[in-house]
């Protein structure tokens, strides 16, 4: 591990949900100690930090986002000392580890709610929303459309309404109350003295509500963010935040402040995009979104990804692109779900392994670091016919074993992918480590790549127009480093001329398959097989 504060502008990060990962105790769910026997497998494919789900006890009806107290494990997945363990275990193989914090509510079982709910007299009432009515904040939208009516829900012991942003079983905090404020910096404490080296900070857009307004982003919002990173940088610096927030990217742009609030966030709207200009073989999607994002103070950096535990999620584009993306990506009406799509990455690309590469490329290549979720690395499949978003969160496909590997018990939490194409004893990481082919393989090969280019980690970005709308080039730099990378987002040939006459002649290497391509003249010839992609490097780093 580097002792660099800024290493989370480096690093490559790996999503993993612990119940679906690796089975220790033979009790059919994933736990902290089969992770821990898992670590070997993240360090050889190159993982830098591992983002975990929440790990917290819960009674599960938002699969752990419902947190029943924050000072414990859930009994599925071990206790306080397995996760000492496994910090111990991230840190000697020289990775991060950053944990989930939902700070915008809490499950109706917490103990804050199970008081606050007693009566309205209760020393804890203020610790949550309440309401004698049902009418406040009437311009705050429904996030979870598909069960959710309103964001209000009726308590019948006190005859009143309390506020939730996602389901009615999660009620949100009440962040005017200072105590509450205090509360969850206390949380925040508690973690970092167990040695996690940052937080993936849940829905943090809705902390505050204001009457007349949508009750996301406010300033008051920001103003506790803050005091939250001062927090941190005062008590635990080199240790992160990273932010969920769905937003307009000028809208995120506030949520690093002066470089004072968070050290990332996901671009959310970047990611349909890529999946629609795909689609498209068109481009423009990708340039449009790429500028209308703000440039970064320094220090911080965005995290970009191509799937979560979530749907896929489209709030972040116009009613016409959801329906384009809905119709092109969602045939089935089962694989939709809220303004989103809850499927996995290979079967979203038809399973064709130049979608993948070409999509991981912009992944590892865009400015930003990248997130993996786990199984993609693999190409898993996903299972429509689970409810929610349990379909993307099936078992890892470890072996063509029993239940692939992943638990010795005879009943899992969720059934392992046994389909043809995608099934286990088709796709796991057994069969792939051996395969230098693979998936898997190529991408412990990209992140190596990656990893060797510190302009595609750091440097800034600079469109080309290649003259076809197919074609998506673009410079990434810093001061001793350019790279160029093409991608071809087309089912057919293309050939781009370049005017490389500023490289003075320098050797061009592809760095994905480590050939030289040629020198760098004014009219630079590339070809790129359909969904072709490169990342050229210029001898003397191009910069002579
Ligand atoms: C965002 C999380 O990613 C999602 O899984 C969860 O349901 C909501 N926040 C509510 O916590």
């Amino acid at each position: 591990m580097t002792d660099n504060s800024t290493w989370y502008r480096d690093a490559i990060f790996y999503e993993l949900y612990v119940r679906a990962f690796r089975d220790d105790n033979r009790d059919g769910h994933g736990d902290l100690r089969g992770l821990l026997s898992k670590l070997d497998y993240l360090q050889w494919l190159g993982i830098d930090c591992i983002w975990l789900l929440p790990i917290y006890p819960s009674p599960l009806k938002d699969d752990g986002y419902d947190i029943a107290d924050y000072y414990d494990i859930h009994p599925d997945y071990g206790t306080l000392e397995d996760f000492k363990a496994l910090v111990k275990g991230v840190h000697e193989r020289g990775m991060r580890l950053i944990v989930d914090l939902v700070m915008n509510h809490t499950s109706d079982q917490h103990p804050w709610f199970v008081e606050s709910r007693s009566s309205k007299d209760s020393p804890m009432r203020d610790f949550y929303v309440w309401s004698p009515t049902n009418t406040r904040y009437a311009q705050a939208r429904v996030i979870f459309v598909d069960t959710e009516e309103s964001n209000w829900a009726y308590d019948e012991r006190t005859g009143e309404y309390y506020w939730h942003r996602f389901y009615s079983s999660q009620p949100d905090l009440n962040y005017d109350n200072p105590k509450v404020q205090q509360a969850m910096l206390d949380v925040i404490r508690f973690w970092l003295e167990l040695g996690v080296d940052g937080f993936r900070a849940d829905a943090v857009p809705y902390l505050f509500e204001r009457e007349g307004t949508n009750c996301e982003s406010l300033p008051e919002t920001h103003e506790y963010l803050k005091r939250v990173r001062r927090f941190i940088d005062e008590n635990f610096p080199g240790r992160i935040l990273l932010a969920e927030a769905n937003q307009w990217p000028e809208d995120v742009l506030a949520y690093f402040g002066d470089g004072d609030e968070f050290h990332m966030a996901f671009h959310f709207p970047l990611m349909p995009r890529l999946f629609m200009a795909l689609a498209l073989h068109d481009r423009t999607p990708i340039v449009n979104v790429l500028a209308k994002t703000p440039s970064l103070p320094d220090e911080t950096q965005w995290c970009i990804f191509l799937r979560n535990h979530d749907e896929l999620t489209l709030e972040m584009v116009s009613e016409e692109e959801r329906e384009f993306m809905w119709s092109y990506y969602a045939p089935d009406p089962r694989m939709r779900l809220n303004l989103g799509i809850r499927r996995r990455l290979a079967p979203l690309l038809d399973n064709d392994r130049r979608k993948i590469e070409l999509l991981n490329s912009l992944l590892f290549t865009l400015p930003g670091s990248p997130i993996i979720y786990y199984g993609d690395e693999i190409g898993m499949g996903d299972n429509i016919s689970l409810p929610d978003r349990n379909g993307v969160r099936t078992p890892m496909q470890w072996s063509a074993g029993k239940n692939a590997g992943f638990s010795e018990a005879d009943e899992l939490y969720a059934p392992v992918n046994d389909d043809e194409v995608y099934g286990y004893r088709k796709v796991n990481v057994d069969a792939q480590r051996d395969d230098p082919g693979s998936l898997l393989n190529w991408t412990r090969h990209i992140i190596r790549v990656r990893k060797s280019l510190p302009a595609l980690a750091r440097g800034t970005i600079r469109l080309v127009d290649v003259g076809d709308e197919a074609v998506l080039a673009f410079w990434r730099e810093v001061a001793d480093q350019k790279v160029l990378t093409l991608h071809n987002l087309a089912d057919s040939e293309r050939e781009v001329s370049l005017d490389l006459s500023d490289l003075g002649g320098a050797e061009v290497k592809d760095e994905v398959s480590g050939q030289g391509i040629g020198v760098a003249v004014a009219d630079f010839k590339a070809h790129l097989p359909p969904y072709g992609y490169l990342w050229l490097s210029f001898s003397d780093g191009g910069v002579g």
